[in-house]
């Protein structure tokens, strides 16, 4: 039997909704209500209903930094609004994106639109709406340095509010969203980009492939090529096999620890921070625990990238938590550093 669909006249309502095709890990989980948001203006109303806004929610854009281990006991609001609006004063624009569109499509538009500054961060799944809440960064770049402001209805206080770059308290992957998690439902972003800006080509790789490319005057849509070849070099690609990238994320911890363990362990890459702490590979120190690879049932670590956790086909979301949690007692016990999941893990209640 088909779930049930009720248009609601700029949202859709499906009860006990699949969210297999909602996850880029490709787990199996449904919700009890799926709301397809097409129009942010309805959000009052939706959320005026009191089955829904008394009820637990959860925002979803693609889906590309979830885990669910369970199904979920309440409503998901699918953010599938669209609309680009620019103000151009000729050397810069002020470009206000609604939270469903792509961040990819985003990024290769302002790239032909001739501004810079997201080249490094093409090719990152998901909406625009996603990219404050962990501050989507890559290839020495971060989202924040572009945003001036984040629109959202406060779920708490009941209206639109718009909030200031420092108000969003970005960091590495990290902002004010993950830790009032709940709170807001980002509705749009506001970016500001220059026509023109120093590339950053100095991520290990990127000036190599642009030797290798034959380019020795880059403009920024030849940064964004270099960074595309080396993310389909290293990542492997969600639609082939589930993943959510990174799964865990790069430690930061204090440089003593940080110098010790690089002294007993000199392959480790080891990033030094703005505050003195140091920043350091997961991925060297899961490969150098012997994950990398590994297989239990469906659940894995990607033999391509031991940062991310793979679904080689039916893996349940315990499944691969469990998985996790394996490599987090492994890389404890050998580094006495602890990681931490990057996705956001969604359990049953
Ligand atoms: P979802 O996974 O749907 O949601 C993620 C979190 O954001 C959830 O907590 C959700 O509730 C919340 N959320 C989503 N939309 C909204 C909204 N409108 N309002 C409020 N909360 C919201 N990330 C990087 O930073 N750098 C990378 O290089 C990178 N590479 C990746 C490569 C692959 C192959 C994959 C699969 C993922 C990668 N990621 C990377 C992670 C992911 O792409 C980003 O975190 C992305 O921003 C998630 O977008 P999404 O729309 O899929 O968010
Ligand atoms: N490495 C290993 N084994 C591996 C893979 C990598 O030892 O299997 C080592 C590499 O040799 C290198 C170091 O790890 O010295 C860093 O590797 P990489 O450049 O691939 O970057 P990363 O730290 O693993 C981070 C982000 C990615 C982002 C890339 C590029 C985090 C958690 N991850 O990965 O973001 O795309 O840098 O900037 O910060 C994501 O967040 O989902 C994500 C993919």
């Amino acid at each position: 039997m088909l779930p049930e669909r009720t248009d609601m006249g700029g949202y859709t309502l499906i009860e006990n909704a699949s969210l297999a095709n909602r996850n880029t890990l490709r787990v199996a989980a449904r919700a009890k209500l799926l709301a397809e948001m097409r129009d942010a203006s309805k959000l009052p109303e939706l959320l005026g209903f009191p089955a829904i806004g008394n009820d637990r929610l959860l925002v979803l854009g693609e889906g590309s930094n979830v885990l669910f281990t369970g199904d979920f006991d309440g409503t998901v609001l699918a953010m599938e609004t669209r609309g680009v609006q620019v103000e151009s004063d000729g050397d810069s624009a002020r470009i206000a994106v609604a939270a469903g569109e792509r961040w990819d499509d985003f990024v290769r538009w302002t790239l032909g639109q001739g501004y810079a500054g997201l080249e490094n961060l093409i090719l990152i799944p998901g909406t625009v709406g996603a990219a404050p809440i962990q501050n989507i960064g890559a290839y020495g770049c971060e989202v924040a340095e572009f945003i001036e402001s984040v629109e959202a209805w406060d779920i708490r206080e009941r209206g639109v509010v718009t909030l200031d770059h420092a108000t969003c308290a970005f960091g590495y992957r990290d902002s004010l969203f993950k830790h009032e998690p709940g709170r807001y439902i980002v509705t749009a972003v506001r970016f500001v980009l220059p026509r023109s800006r120093p590339l950053r080509t100095d991520y290990a790789g990127i000036n190599e492939q642009l030797a290798r490319m034959g380019v020795d005057k880059p403009a920024p849509f030849h940064v964004a090529e270099a960074v595309v070849h080396l993310r389909t070099s290293k990542l492997p690609d969600p639609m082939v096999i589930g993943n959510a990238g990174s799964f865990f994320k790069n430690p930061i911890i204090d440089a003593a620890p940080a110098d010790a363990l690089k002294r007993e362990h000199p392959g480790l890459a080891v990033w030094p921070q703005p505050d003195g702490r140091c920043k350091v590979s997961a991925a060297w120190m899961i490969e150098a625990a012997g994950f990398k690879g590994v297989r239990e049932g469906d659940a894995g670590i990607s033999n391509r990238h031991a940062l991310v956790l793979v679904n080689h086909g039916k893996a349940s979301g315990p499944e691969l938590w469990a998985l996790a949690q394996q490599v987090i007692a492994g890389v404890a016990a050998k580094f006495a550093v602890r990681l931490e999941p990057e996705p956001v893990v969604i359990g049953a209640g």
